[in-house]
């Protein structure tokens, strides 16, 4: 595997290397002895690939002088993790009460951050008022009416701004321009000046400053993004031009993808600001605009690298000339990905083995479900029962979509940095697991 340039084109954390013991050692830490004392399935999240890669991105766009960065919460959200962001400067894309609630237990204010989601509830819109929320990304007619109504109540100016389904559609290696918009999301650029009357005339209490829009996730095209920030131009000019309404700001949204196999080839997030700063120029100059606050809001590509997960392989079953199953002790429980998306990863045997034999195995998990796969055909290092296994780039979209299916409980989570590890999630107890399961008295 060739070591490339940027964090998001590898598919290992930074200083991940075999020690003299043999065994896989990342930022200093042996990954069999994290597994020894914290148990298996573990998530490892490596502080120094994770800063990196967050400042990278605030390098990349440091050319932009009016840059917001946004983490996108659902992609990693704990206290620790949003401790480590937050002191990096950047703010939030929340999509939830629980969200914003783990941002406030940090001790984090919500006053960088914007509140999306197709379907915020009274009380969640309350909430995010009630902290001090930056912005929210209005979805929808019926949130604008539900918004404007409760921030009339708290007697308030609420600042939003409207998201917008800009007719790109994403399919990883190339896009297409669709002419309808099917998508739960945001609003078809034909109802625009529908929304617009509403707020000039009646919606008194919001505040409109820009345009917000989200292509897609596990982007690999750098063109989509040049033609987004377009889309969003050219709506702003022309509201300009129609209504006398000065946009000063706009959100592309994140999406831009990582390596999670060899076959990946994302740009890296120099080249991803490149061509969105020229665009923004190019379109600016065009349509005689003044340059627009720029909000991105990427997930996975600031946290997934820094991520591994941590298995003890188990039971095997072999089907002669068919397929070699290994099971490990997790599954698609603690990463969802591959049985709800056929996502692929790379992955290694962390403890020292002598020999080199290579043999083609199918990493199982151990839920009832057929397709509870996690990686499907890997040639392995003799994979044998109580191995340690690594499997890389699971930083996002792992945990936050984990479940408790099987009443299986939650892995922990560790962060690493040179040669430290601390818990920064418990792994669940069976008492958490019951406590809040109830049986009414009328069954005891
Ligand atoms: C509105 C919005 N913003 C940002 C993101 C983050 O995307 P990614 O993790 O691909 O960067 C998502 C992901 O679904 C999203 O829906």
């Amino acid at each position: 595997m060739t070591e490339k340039k940027y964090i998001n084109q590898n598919i290992k954390p930074l200083n991940t290397r075999r020690n003299e013991k043999g065994n896989l050692e990342i930022s200093g830490c042996d990954i069999v002895e994290l597994a020894k004392k914290y148990s298996t399935p573990l998530y490892v999240i490596d502080e120094i690939t994770l800063t990196k890669m967050i400042e990278d991105y605030k390098k990349a766009f440091s050319k932009y002088e009016k840059t917001n960065i946004l983490f996108a919460s659902k992609a990693l959200m704990t206290s620790a993790i949003a401790k480590i962001i937050d002191n990096l400067g950047l703010g939030f894309d929340v999509v939830s009460m629980g969200e914003m609630h783990t941002l406030l237990n940090a001790k984090i204010k919500l006053n960088k951050s914007s509140f999306n989601g197709n379907n915020k509830s009274k009380q969640e819109i309350k909430y995010a008022i009630d902290n001090g929320i930056d912005h929210f990304s209005c979805d929808n007619f019926y949130e604008l009416k539900v918004l404007n109504e409760i921030a009339k109540e708290k007697n308030k100016i609420q600042k939003i701004h409207l998201r917008i389904t800009p007719g790109i559609e994403c399919h990883t290696h190339d896009y297409i321009k669709t002419g309808q918009n099917d998508s739960k999301f945001g609003f078809d650029l034909s109802r625009i000046d529908e929304v617009i009357n509403l707020i000039l005339n009646e919606y008194k209490n919001l505040k409109l400053t820009g345009l917000h829009a989200h292509i897609g996730s596990q982007i690999f095209e750098t063109r989509v993004y040049y033609d987004e920030i377009g889309v969003l131009l050219n709506e702003s000019k022309r509201i300009k031009d129609k209504f006398n309404i000065e946009l000063s700001e706009i959100n592309i949204g994140g999406g831009l993808g990582i390596t999670y196999t060899d076959s990946d080839n994302p740009p890296s997030v120099y080249k991803i600001a490149d061509v969105v700063i020229q665009s923004i120029d190019d379109n600016c100059k065009k349509l005689g605009l003044n340059k627009p606050i720029l909000y991105v809001e990427p997930g996975r590509s600031l946290v997934c690298t820094s991520g591994v997960s941590l298995y003890t392989l188990g039971s095997c079953k072999e089907i002669e000339g068919i397929r070699n199953y290994i099971a490990v002790d997790g599954g698609m429980a603690d990463n969802p990905r591959p049985s709800m998306y056929q996502a692929e990863y790379f992955a290694e045997i962390a403890n020292a083995k002598d020999n080199k034999k290579s043999k083609k195995v199918t990493i199982a998990g151990k839920f009832c479900e057929s397709g509870d796969i996690l990686i499907k055909d890997i040639d392995l290092n003799d994979p044998k029962p109580d191995d340690i296994l690594c499997i890389y780039a699971t930083g996002a979209y792992c945990y936050s979509m984990s479940s408790n299916y099987n009443n299986m409980l939650k892995p922990a989570m560790v962060l690493i940095n040179n040669g430290k590890s601390d818990i920064i999630v418990k792994r669940q107890t069976l008492e958490q697991l019951s406590q809040n399961d109830i049986v009414p008295d009328r069954l005891k």
